[in-house]
């Protein structure tokens, strides 16, 4: 059920100095971590669920310090209510004066937000060049998360390719009638060549996960070769269409951004074999879903695993839904006990060390 936020820790009564709210219920250790730091003051919206944008809007002013989801969209309206400092933005010369008062930070009393800590290593949430703009500082949650993604990554490919969402509800149905040598067949990673969109922490580990069953080629892709990450594996750095037609496997794994938005399209899709297997868990706006849906009905690739999808939660009526040689995961990369505690407590490290003017376990540089 959704509550309203609550304040908690000690420092409650010593005013604002690190005000922070908390846009969910996060990890017990996580908000401990900043209800038990001295002078830290803590809002949070103590729900499972998201906090209604217009709270949101009225729970970030005069904060200093934000912790948040990947689900917050961290944009101008929300830099604005936020508050600031009035400093004028730059702009150019050419900008009507509108334009110019637009861009002052709305703050007239306070010192504004200082730092933005996200539970998570995503940030195409967060509108970056805003925030640099006002001069604040960005910590996230990169590594700790890797092994589970990764090991979710390899699980949604192994489910895709030998089909066991649709071999288990056939032992439901009563549709196992007998061992049947061309039945529920599908692909194996024996001798395979697995093409990684984005060779980054989660794409690495992935790799090292894959090659035990074994692989016998790794190709990937990114803003250019890394000879380094990829020597581990022998992988090859090729161009996009180059891994579409080649590759067995496709696993995305990289950030979304400008360059990767709509990347997987009709033109990728149509290059990869008929038997080939696509798994996504990066972002869901990194594929175009009409055209894999196209794909996989038409039979142009054999099937495909999401962990992420747009937009999320996925409607249950989304076409996508109806295919049986599609498995769809609601974006659970990260999601162990432990994983998760660990994220709270670096995202609650990163806000406490971003409000005192320390350098931050993992700070984004913007
Ligand atoms: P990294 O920064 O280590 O890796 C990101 C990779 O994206 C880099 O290797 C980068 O390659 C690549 N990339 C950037 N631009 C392109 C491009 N144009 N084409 C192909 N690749 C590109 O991040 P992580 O591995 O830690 O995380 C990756 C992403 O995974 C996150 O941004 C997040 O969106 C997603 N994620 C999803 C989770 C889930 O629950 N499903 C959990 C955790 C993360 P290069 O270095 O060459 O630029
Ligand atoms: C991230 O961290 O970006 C994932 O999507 C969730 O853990």
């Amino acid at each position: 059920s959704v509550r309203s936020g609550r304040s908690v820790g000690p420092g409650e009564a010593l005013g604002v100095a690190m005000s922070v709210f908390v846009t969910r219920r996060i990890p017990a250790e996580g908000l401990r971590v900043l209800s038990q730091a001295s002078g830290c003051r803590v809002q949070q919206w103590d729900s499972e669920e998201p906090v209604p944008r217009a709270e949101l809007l009225s729970r970030v002013a005069g904060t200093r310090g934000l912790l948040c989801l990947l689900s917050d969209r961290i944009d101008r309206e929300v830099l604005d209510a936020a508050g600031g400092c009035g400093t004028p933005f730059p702009l150019p010369p050419s900008s009507g004066p509108s334009a110019q008062a637009r861009q002052r930070c709305s703050c007239l009393t306070g010192p504004g937000l200082k730092v933005i800590s996200t539970m998570s290593v995503g940030f195409d949430h967060l509108a970056l060049d805003e925030i640099k703009k006002r001069g604040i500082r960005v910590g996230y949650t990169p590594d700790v998360l890797t092994d589970a993604t990764a090991e979710l990554s390899v699980a949604l490919l192994l489910s895709a390719c030998r089909r066991l969402p649709e071999a288990a509800e056939q032992v439901k149905s009563g549709g196992w009638t007998t061992w049947k040598p061309l039945w529920m067949c599908g692909y194996g990673l024996s001798d395979s060549t697995v093409g990684i969109i984005g060779l980054g922490r989660i794409g690495q580990a992935v790799a090292r996960r894959l090659r035990p069953f074994g692989v016998k080629k790794f190709l990937y892709t990114g803003s250019g070769p890394k000879p380094e990450s990829a020597a581990e594996f022998g992988a090859e750095f090729v161009p996009l269409t180059r891994l579409a037609e080649e590759s067995d496997f496709v696993v995305v794994t990289c950030a979304l951004t400008p360059a990767t938005q709509g990347m997987c399209n009709k033109d990728f899709f149509s290059r990869m074999k008929k038997t080939s297997v696509f798994v996504n868990t990066s972002r869901g706006a990194v594929v175009n879903q009409e055209d894999l849906y196209d794909a996989l009905s038409q039979g142009q690739i054999a099937a495909a695993g999401l962990d992420v999808t747009t937009p999320e939660p996925l409607p249950t009526d989304h076409p996508l839904l109806s295919l049986k040689n599609c498995v769809i995961l609601p974006h659970i990369g990260s999601a162990t006990y432990a994983t998760r505690s660990t994220m709270a407590v670096l995202a609650a490290n990163n806000l406490l060390a971003g409000l005192r003017g320390e350098p931050m376990p993992h700070e984004l540089k913007l």
